[in-house]
């Protein structure tokens, strides 16, 4: 049976290897794309995301989303990107064109239009917060969706805190953990150390010379760069391609549990932390309809690294 596939990006490095992922998986067709600013401006997301399209060699319609959060400044990682989002190798510019109209809308009629489909969010929540508040129907239509975002009771990566994807636009994610939309999240913690590429682990991957594989690594030199400079040692960390290996193959989620989930939006010290009730507190506190809506977010505690990595593997081979 096809699965329908919906996937909304700030595209830079991790978010192609993930999209080519999705493109390249038996049994799932990817319905359409929506962008969003994150990693780079949103014209670089785009430009990105075409790109990586003609990389695989398929037809997806795509289209712009929100250039900016919902109430904060625009803020980018292209420190470990790299200015373009795909570490500075000069690909592109894509020969594709975007579709007319607004990623938000789009995602609307996307969603109508495949009930029960799945939606996997790669950036920040800008797009989704948007279709949510235009159009709070599509939360029952959505089968699951999957969140690269986040990171349950532990550190961040922008801040100590925080996540990028939340803390770009904590009051999106705030709007979306609170809709009732079935998220699977699938936070930065599941997505570090041991879950990462070593050099040998991603050379073995460039030398299938498949053209999604030469890009899958050669996308990634500021990345690689950024994370010897930090750590003394050139590797790979993959967020989006683990989300999305989580959304191909559910079982590479082997210990998750449902939990109330709230964003903080207001301290600048916190802003943006994915507060995860892991003990139910709160529900001891005051149960009720709003704790059970909210308790519709199910977090990801453990992948199956093995499992996650021959995925990745099978996809650009
Ligand atoms: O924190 C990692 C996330 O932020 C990934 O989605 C990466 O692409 C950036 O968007
Ligand atoms: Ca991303």
């Amino acid at each position: 049976m096809v699965r329908t596939f919906i996937i909304d990006t700030d595209t830079a490095s991790d978010d192609a290897v993930a999209i080519l992922m999705a493109l390249q998986y038996p049994d799932v067709e990817v319905a359409g794309i929506t962008v969003v600013h994150g990693n780079v401006p949103l014209h670089q997301c785009l430009a990105n995301a075409l790109f990586t399209l003609e990389v695989a060699g398929v037809d997806v319609p795509v289209w712009a989303g929100a250039d900016r959060p919902l109430l904060r400044p625009a803020s980018t990682a292209q420190a470990f990107h790299g200015v373009d989002g795909l570490g500075d190798a000069g690909y592109g510019p894509p020969s594709r064109t975007p579709e007319a109209g607004h990623g938000a809308d789009a995602l609307i009629d996307l969603v109508r239009a495949n009930p029960g489909c799945t939606l996997v969010t790669l950036g920040p929540l800008t797009n989704v917060a948007l279709a949510i508040s235009r159009a709070p129907d599509i939360v029952d239509c959505i089968g699951r969706c999957v969140v690269m975002g986040g990171a349950a009771n532990t550190v961040g990566n922008v801040t100590p805190a925080a996540e990028f994807n939340i803390w770009v636009d904590p009051d999106a994610a705030a709007i979306v953990f609170r809709s009732g939309l079935s998220v699977e999240m699938v936070g930065w913690e599941l997505c570090r150390g041991d879950a990462g590429l070593s050099q040998d682990e991603y050379e073995a991957l460039r030398a299938l010379g498949t053209p999604a594989a030469k890009f899958a690594i050669g996308c990634q030199a500021a990345v690689i760069r950024a994370i010897a400079d930090m750590e003394g040692v050139p590797s790979i960390t993959l967020p989006d391609p683990v989300a999305m290996a989580v959304a191909l193959e559910p079982e590479i989620c082997i210990r998750s549990s449902r939990h109330l989930v709230e964003v903080e939006t207001t301290s600048e010290l916190t802003r943006g932390m994915t507060v995860v009730d892991a003990l139910d507190v709160a529900s001891r506190r005051d149960p009720g309809p709003a704790w059970e809506l909210a308790r519709a977010v199910t977090v990801c505690r453990e992948v199956d690294i093995p499992r996650w990595k021959s995925l990745l593997r099978t996809c650009l081979a």
